[in-house]
């Protein structure tokens, strides 16, 4: 990181603050700085990346407190709405809009730093339709990211691991929910699915009954997985089948290495918009939602 000069710190600090920087640098290209215990470091402007960021967080011209406040009215929110329909929702979720959210039904546990991205029109659906009350369950492990309109409907179980990934209109399901001759009930026979760790569903992929996959698998998009797949492939088509194969020997980084220590992460992002939104004014912020056209060449 040329860019971020850690001289004017002790020699225990500088390792720390790099090690701090790394997780975050690693993921977005991009230069975290600002950190609140690091106010010596000296930032020299970052690379182009860092630059097509800054702007994109400076367009919503949100003065730093102002996006804090939404934030935490946010958190309240899905404190208040959210985690009394889970059996257990992890710290530090991120629910973009959690007005935009379906979830409903028993034994749903969700690990920490949960993101969904939902908007009105495609809202984040996690259902359990059991066989009967109390029946039926989704565990979806920590660092997990479902993105507008994936939807995750169990009718026995379904299981991601930590840091899966799904991408928008990605459908996982455990059941048919209807029989080819009997169209009224569910199979008896339960199928239950699995994802490992680090797997990644793309975009209007769907994962079908009885499927297991294995860690750091990816799904490309639009696939139909119908059958098992192991570790470290990448399936595709519908009936997907492997393409290629994943080398294990390179190194990953995944969305397990960014919240590995979730109140850390927190902490950086809060600093990077701090950062960001430094420049942002308040009258300009509420004449731009008055005027839109004055966000021209913001
Ligand atoms: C899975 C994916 C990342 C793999 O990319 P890649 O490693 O560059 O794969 P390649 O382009 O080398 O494709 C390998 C083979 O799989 C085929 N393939 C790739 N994606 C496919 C798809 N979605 N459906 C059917 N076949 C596909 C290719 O045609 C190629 O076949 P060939 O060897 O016979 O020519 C990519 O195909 C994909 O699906 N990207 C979309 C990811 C997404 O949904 N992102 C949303 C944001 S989270």
């Amino acid at each position: 990181m040329p860019w971020v000069s850690l001289m004017l710190l002790d020699d225990r600090s500088q390792i720390r603050v790099w090690r701090e920087l790394t997780g975050l640098q690693h993921h977005f290209g991009i230069a975290p700085v600002c950190l609140r215990r690091s106010s010596h470091l000296d930032i020299i402007p970052p690379n182009p990346l860092f630059n097509a960021l800054a702007r994109i967080m400076r367009e919503d011209f949100r003065p730093f407190w102002v996006k804090q406040t939404y934030l935490a009215f946010r958190a309240a929110w899905i404190n208040w709405f959210i985690r009394p329909r889970c059996d257990h929702l992890g710290s530090h979720a991120e629910i973009m809009a959690p007005w935009f959210i379906d979830i409903s039904g028993p034994n749903i546990s969700i690990g920490h730093s949960f993101t969904a991205i939902n908007t009105a029109s495609q809202r984040v659906q996690i259902g359990v339709w059991g066989r009967g009350p109390g029946q039926g369950r989704i565990t979806i492990g920590d660092a997990c990211l479902m993105s507008p309109g994936s939807r995750i409907s169990a009718s026995d179980e379904i299981v991601l691991g930590d840091g899966c990934m799904l991408a928008n209109g990605a459908y996982i399901t455990d059941s048919d929910w209807h029989g080819l001759y009997d169209r009224i009930n569910r199979a008896e026979e339960p199928t239950p699915v699995k994802l490992g760790d680090n797997v990644w569903v793309g975009d209007h992929a769907t994962v079908l009954k009885g499927v297991t996959i294995g860690d750091n698998s990816v799904v490309a998009a639009g696939s139909v997985v119908t059958h098992d797949m192991p570790a470290n492939v990448v399936v595709a088509g519908n009936p997907a089948k492997i393409v290629k194969t994943l080398d294990p020997e390179i190194p990953r980084y995944t969305r397990m290495d960014i919240y590995a220590d979730p109140e850390l992460a927190a902490r950086q992002f809060r600093d990077l918009d701090r950062y960001v939104l430094s420049k942002n004014r308040f009258w300009f912020w509420l004449w731009t939602l008055i005027y839109p056209g004055a966000r021209r060449g913001g």
